[in-house]
């Protein structure tokens, strides 16, 4: 396992901005890509982190809310419901936080690393989680939705 290195807007990273490419097979390579993405997120303290944020431009995502690692290859969003406005940061855009709308529950489909098909679902904090790091796959940063940023240097969670 190695630690990536995470990319910021501030450096002009186009991987950010692209949309991610589908996992057609779950390999050695995938596999690998993962682990580093788990190694990265604890060492960043972050909620999630999506591939295109290190430069890998597959379809893949990690998310702990603090109940363990979730995995998901070729995540989408199947079902949603409600709305709620709330704090979000993220890895890529360090020092920064903001409100932004999203539904209040989500059922999100993907892939987990056996390559079992799963549906999850989550709310609040979860599916906030599901959201941002999907948006990453289709090159959106949550500073594209955001409503007020706000100043509040001591919120720590990113994703
Ligand atoms: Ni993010």
């Amino acid at each position: 396992m190695a630690l990536r290195n995470v990319l910021t807007v501030d450096k002009e990273n186009d991987s950010l901005r692209k949309k991610s490419r589908e996992v057609e097979k779950i390999d050695e390579k995938i596999l690998t890509l993962i682990e580093d993405m788990k190694e990265t997120l604890y060492d960043k303290n972050g909620v999630g982190l999506a591939a295109p944020q290190i430069g890998v431009l597959k379809r893949v995502i990690v998310i702990d809310i603090g109940e363990g690692p979730i995995v998901l290859i070729n995540p989408v969003i199947a079902y949603q419901k409600g709305e709620i406005v709330d704090v979000e940061g993220c890895l890529s855009v360090p020092g920064v936080w903001g409100t932004v709308k999203r539904p209040q529950e989500v059922i999100v489909r993907g892939m987990n690393e056996k390559g079992e098909t799963v549906e999850l679902s989550g709310e609040g904090l979860l599916a906030k989680a599901f959201c941002h790091e999907i948006d990453h796959l289709n090159g959106i940063i949550y500073t594209d939705k955001v409503i007020d940023y706000i100043d509040q240097s001591q919120i720590q969670q990113e994703g």
